[in-house]
Order: C-alpha cells, then structure tokens, then sequence
C-alpha cells in the first residue's frame, strides 16, 4: 500500500479482512497502519524507490493510494517491473492531473461537465457573458488562479469582476455553474469494465453549515438516502463508461480507481472533476460497508480480469465518517500533540506519528477520522460521533452536522 492517509489506513483494514490477504506492508504509512502493516520509510513520489520496495517484498499486488505518485509514472514503472498494480498510468492519471486532458476527453464522450470559456479581450466580455448564466462563474485566470473566483446570480455584479480582472491584465474564465447536490462515485475501472461503489457525499467546507473554507474534507456518509439507484446507472452509464471507453480509444486505458465528482442537477449528473484515486475521507465510509473480499477486487481490477469478479456485496445501512482536525487547520495545523484514543475502534489515522515513548501524535491537518455503521444514517451518525467523543486532541476540531442535512431528509433532487 502506498500512502500515509486515513484512505490508505482504511485501505489496509478492508485488505486485512479479506482472508486470501498474508501479509500487508504500507509505505510510508502513519502510526495507525503500523499495527495492520509493516511500515516502510519510502519517497512514493520514486519510482525507483517504491519499485526497488516492491521486489524486495516480492510484492503480489501493490495498492497506490494518491494521485501524486500516479501523475508521477509510479504505477507505469511497477508494471513495466512485472507487479499487478491498482493505479493507473501516468497518462491516464491525467484525467485528475490536467483540467484541459479531463475537458477535452469528456467533450469527446459526450459527458456532461461545466462549459468553460477563456477571455482576455474586454470587447469579447458581453457576448461571452450572454452565453452563459443566469447564475455566473468567474474566475480569475491570471496570477491568482484559484481565488478571486465569483460566483453569483447577478450579471453586473459577474461584470464588474471579469472587467477588474481584464484591467488588471488577467484572462477570465468564464464556466457554467453546475446546480445541484454533490456525488462521489468510486468505479473500479479496468479498460471498458466499470464496477461502481456505493456513492457517498463529501463535506468539504470546514464548519458546520458548510461555512467557511474549503479543505480536503471533513466528513462524509454513504450510501446517499436522497439519490435513485437508478441515477447511479445514470452516472455509470452516462458518465464513467463513456470516459474509460474514451480513454481506451486514445490508446491510454485506465487502471484502478476512477472517482466521478458530479453535481447532480435537474438535467442529470454533470462532472465537477475526476480524481485518478479513492477519495478521502469518503473511501474510510465506503469500504466500512464492503462485505465483499477487497483485495479480491483491487486484484481483479489490477490483473485486467475485473469483468469476471462477482458483484460485490454491501452491508445493509449506512456508514458515516467524521475527520478529526488540528488548531487552525485548513491553515498551516498546530502539531506534535499528543492524542489519547487514537488506536479505538472506527479510528483511522491520517496525519499521525509515534513518538519516543511510544505515544501517538498529531503530525498533520487531518490527524484522523472516525468512523461509524449503523442501520441507517442515525444510527451510523450516532457511533461515529460517539467514538469520536472518546478521542482527544488540544486544540482540534470537527463538524457536528456530517450526513445531518441527508437525515433530516433535507436534500433532495
Ligand atoms: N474527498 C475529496 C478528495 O478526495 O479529493
């Protein structure tokens, strides 16, 4: 297993389950897969490095868990090495590493995603603007890429930002706004074959209420009460199969996890973004509903044999995952304090290391995440903060409200 997270942590419980799995190893892991994995101080953005692991180990399957190393070729020089690896090529890993590979692939297949136009000419700006609304995506193409995004109903108020931008000498992008509640669908893709998992809902803006800024996700719940099974077929169908078939045309098959980011609105699911990876935090909920063997599956998925796997079975109920921060995360996290109730059960860690005495401290943004199943969302909602409330950290924080709005029976499409 490659990675340090709470989705390599649970990663690592799922293979360990899984009774064909012997004997699992994690590099670089953290201080909680240190007690299901032997852990190896290694660069997985080295190619050479995590090869020269794998024989060493005389790996059967190695698991890439982030995008980094995949961009990298990491799974590309495994292979070329004789592993069965999950994670695809570096080439097909930029449907997550480059926006416009992603855009012009999905125009291709014919998949729904937001429509994005560059303008830097402020003559060009009106009639560029009537092409798209009434609720405006403007951002901000220049030295600030990533901020002064606005999003907003009103065309002058849209204006008046792309205009400040294109004085300031900076591109605009203009993109449609993609309207509706949030889906990550995980499909194990191997070539044309797609297998989805249950879909689950991410919270990425770091308080309750979905207030304030976003981080890489503070919770999450699945299966989604709120979403047809028939829309999964949908999203499947419409969305994933076109890409990977889009992707095997071009020569560059995928291999692994594809994770669909859709905004689901009345029109259909439409792509907000795909990651070549498990997502985190939702993978820590999804695969806590697996009944199914993984390592059967990611091997399966690696060894190109995924159109012959059973359908994978699930738990009845719902899981829910809540992801326990450090002071001042999003912004650069207060570290190195001690964490009592990090090895609980439903407790995976994240950014975590052990210190000189043996103890677990906190070592990153996320530190850990915790996780609960019940029979429904309350009951899932309920362990989860529950065995939450017995782990603690100076100085952390978490939401209250992770999967709160979807039993309420609050979302709807
Ligand atoms: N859950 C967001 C991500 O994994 O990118």
């Amino acid at each position: 297993m490659i990675g340090s997270g709470g989705r390599e942590h649970a990663l690592l419980l799922g293979l360990d389950r899984d009774p064909s799995v012997t004997e699992l190893h994690a590099a670089p892991g953290n201080a909680g897969t240190g007690s299901v994995a032997t852990n190896h101080p290694v660069d997985v953005a080295s190619a050479d490095a995590v090869v020269a692991l794998a024989r060493e180990l005389a790996a059967d399957l190695v698991v890439i868990g982030p995008e980094v190393p995949l961009v990298l070729g990491v799974a590309d020089a495994l292979r070329e090495a004789g592993f069965d690896t999950f994670g695809p090529s570096a080439q097909a890993a930029q449907i997550e590493g480059s926006k416009a590979f992603a855009k012009d692939v999905m125009a291709a297949a014919g998949v729904r995603t937001a429509r994005a136009e560059i303008v830097d000419n402020p003559a060009e700006l009106d009639a560029a603007l009537d092409r798209f609304g009434p609720t405006w995506v403007v951002k901000d193409d220049g030295l600030a890429a990533g901020k002064g995004v606005v999003v907003t109903p009103d065309r002058a108020a849209a204006r008046a930002h792309a205009a400040d931008c294109l004085e300031h000498g900076h591109p605009v992008l203009l993109e449609s706004f993609l309207d509706g509640p949030e889906v990550s669908l995980f499909c194990l893709v191997d070539g044309e074959t797609v297998v989805p998992l249950l879909p689950a809902q991410d919270h990425k803006r770091v308080g309750d209420g979905d207030a304030g800024p976003n981080t890489g996700g503070m919770g999450a719940y699945t299966p989604l009460p709120w979403l047809p099974a028939a829309m999964v077929d949908r999203i499947v169908d419409e969305v994933c199969k076109p890409v990977a078939a889009e992707l095997v045309n071009r020569g560059t098959p995928f291999s692994g996890l594809l994770y669909a980011g859709l905004a689901i609105g009345a029109e259909g699911p439409a792509v907000v973004e795909f990651n070549c990876r498990f997502g985190d935090p939702e993978t820590q909920a999804v695969l806590d509903m697996l009944e199914s063997p993984l390592g059967e599956a990611l091997a399966a998925t690696a060894r190109g044999t995924l159109a012959d796997l059973p359908p994978l079975r699930w738990h009845d109920g719902a899981a829910v995952v809540v992801v326990l921060a450090a002071e001042n995360y999003p912004g650069r996290p207060r570290t190195g304090d001690p964490i009592t109730g990090a090895n609980a059960e439903g407790v995976l860690h994240a950014g975590t290391a052990v210190g000189a005495a043996g103890e677990v401290l906190s070592a990153g943004g996320r530190v850990l995440s915790v996780v609960g199943r019940g029979a429904d969302l309350k009951a899932a909602r309920a362990q989860a903060y529950d065995r939450l409330g017995q782990v603690k950290l100076a100085g952390s924080h978490f939401r209250t409200d992770i999967g709160k709005a979807a039993e309420d029976g609050r979302i709807s499409l």
